[in-house]
């Protein structure tokens, strides 16, 4: 299947924004990956395959996800909607024939991040955060170090963001969000 049938399939299957913002991934993913020296083409699809999952309603999550026995969390059970970027990897095999494991964990790693990041899942995870449809605080300063600094530099700045927002929420941090931020920390020196 190539770029543009996957394209008809995932608009026919999202809202009018939620497709928006997957195509702004998209762009977004291309352009750093070529900033950081990935392949485009696994980019591209990430990116634009990345809420392939979205198209079912967060109620049904959990049980999608049962359904493919795919491994679910206590902190996944208490926020469903977490469960939409491993549901894509299955749902990008199923409905759009991706069977690159590269961009599968890059699309199952796009919410909360984990342990061993490729530079692919990183251009995703950030791609996610800083596409032109994206309004937060500090967004601005996240998106100039994107295009300036190293790629780890700006993931550490990019997981304090997400922390700090979901602790002002008071929602529980993800296990895999600070086990890749530690990592990156622990590979450097300090
Ligand atoms: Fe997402
Ligand atoms: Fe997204």
């Amino acid at each position: 299947m190539d770029i543009n049938q996957m394209q008809t399939i995932l608009q026919s299957n999202l809202k009018p924004n939620r497709y928006a913002h997957c195509l702004g991934v998209m762009d977004t993913a291309i352009i750093l990956a070529k900033r950081f020296g990935v392949d485009e083409e696994q980019a591209a699809i990430a990116g634009l395959l990345h809420d392939c999952a979205r198209e079912f309603a967060t109620e049904d999550l959990i049980a999608e996800c049962e359904k493919r026995h795919l491994y679910i969390t206590d902190i996944d059970r208490q926020l469903p909607i977490l469960m939409h970027a491993p549901l894509g990897t299955a749902i990008a095999k199923e409905k759009y024939d991706v069977h690159d494991t590269a961009i599968l964990k890059a699309i199952a790693s796009h919410t909360v991040g984990g342990a061993n990041m490729s530079k692919l899942d990183k251009i995703v995870y950030l791609a996610d955060m800083i596409e032109p449809h994206r309004k937060f605080e500090g967004l601005d300063k996240l998106r100039k170090q994107a295009m300036t600094q190293d790629l780890d530099t700006v993931m550490i700045s990019a997981f304090d963001q997400s922390i700090l927002f979901i602790m002002r929420k008071g929602h529980t941090i993800h296990p895999y969000t600070v086990a890749a931020r530690n990592e990156i920390l622990l590979q450097r020196e300090l």
